[in-house]
């Protein structure tokens, strides 16, 4: 049994081939087509491809305009990449304390990390279990900050009746390998606003306005680049994975619902596990299944004994040198850590796998 598996449908095989065979392999026809259908079929607003997550977060914050000595504030609980698109502007961490009970960003935390300094506040939806957006979007408000959700487990999550993709000025998500949208390796930038979209849209390659840009008689574009630009952005042999993939979604989603909730109830009463949150104007992505549990070791070989998996996905990120070290004062992030766990859910466990997982589980360890 493995945690993590990877979704590719025959459509994406296919539409691969065609673009190898067309020669046109860069950023092209199935770029936009793909964005169009994000908006389209997910209700994502504004969304600009990119050629991985971490990319989204940097763009981000390159159109924010965060720079040398701002602060953002962010969970520790999260992947690297969040702390290090927030380094590679030049600016600095700001670790918040999350909430034990879902290892999401603490709202009042973050108003107690406020300074004149805040320019960015970035919620993490761990596992795919949207933070709690509208007191965090008060937060930022008082701050004058830009939220820039980081989506990298939440594509198809919601809150409060809308999509994760449609709710803060900015939000980033990751189509990378294992991933429930898959492009290989991509990512996408969702903006409410439209010159942000433009923004992005432009600095996701070199800060040359393609759509108004032609190529002049001695062969090259006629641009201005008015500011820093990146090549961030996604091919088309991405974008044909993430087309032929696309159409999949809702059933993943629906799969993902099906296993949480399966654990859920056959694990409401196993002693020495506890449930995460989950509240019901929220619809989780289900990337993975977070537990808190006691002697997470041990939980952990009983399951690997019984030829099951758990895993905790990602431990706190400030405990890194480069982060300066375990940040103090985060009674929440310190307790969550003691004992998170996730169980695998994925389009390759059979329901015997996530019988097995239960039943060993429910053994004790
Ligand atoms: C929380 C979080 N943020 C950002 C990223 C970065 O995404 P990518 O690998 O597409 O750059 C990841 C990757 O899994 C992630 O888990």
């Amino acid at each position: 049994m493995n945690f993590f598996n990877t979704n590719i449908s025959e459509e994406a095989v296919a539409g691969v081939e065609r673009v190898l065979r067309s020669g046109m392999l860069s950023e092209g026809r199935l770029v936009a087509q793909f964005e169009q259908k994000l908006r389209d079929e997910l209700g994502i607003r504004g969304p600009v491809a990119l050629n991985s997550g971490t990319s989204a977060l940097h763009l981000a914050l390159v159109v924010a305009g965060v720079g040398d000595g701002d602060e953002v504030i962010i969970p520790a609980q999260t992947f690297i990449a969040t702390g290090m698109a927030v380094l590679m502007q030049g600016a600095k961490p700001v670790f918040a304390d999350i909430q034990p009970i879902t290892g999401n960003i603490d709202p009042d935390s973050i108003r107690a990390k406020l300074t004149e300094r805040t320019r960015a506040i970035i919620p993490v939806h761990w596992a795919g279990y949207p933070c709690d957006m509208d007191e965090i979007a008060a937060v930022a408000a008082e701050a004058d900050a830009a939220v820039i959700e980081d989506a990298a487990h939440a594509l198809g999550a919601s809150y409060r009746g809308r999509p994760v993709g449609a709710l803060s000025r900015f939000t980033a998500f990751s189509f990378q390998a294992i991933k429930h949208l898959t492009t290989g390796d991509g990512g996408a930038l969702a903006c409410l606003e439209a010159q942000d979209e433009h923004a992005a849209r432009t600095q996701r390659w070199f800060a040359i306005d393609r759509a108004n840009s032609h190529e002049s008689l001695l062969g090259e574009r006629e641009y201005d680049a008015v500011s820093i630009g990146f090549k961030y952005h996604m091919n088309d042999v991405a974008a044909a994975i993430g087309v032929g993939n696309l159409p999949a979604v809702p059933r993943i989603l629906a799969r993902h619902q099906a296993i949480a909730d399966r654990y859920a109830k056959e694990l409401a009463q196993t002693p020495g596990l506890e449930l995460t949150d989950r509240r019901s104007d929220r619809v989780s992505a289900n990337w993975f299944f977070p537990v808190l549990v006691e002697r997470r070791e041990d939980f952990i070989h009983q399951l690997r004994a019984r030829e099951c998996v758990a895993s905790v996905v990602h431990r706190r990120i400030d405990t890194n040198s480069v982060f300066g070290g375990k940040a103090a004062g985060l009674p929440g992030q310190d307790a969550f850590d003691e004992r998170q766990c996730a169980l695998p859910i994925h389009m390759g466990l059979t329901d015997d796998d996530v019988g097995r997982t239960i039943a060993a589980i429910n053994e004790g360890w």
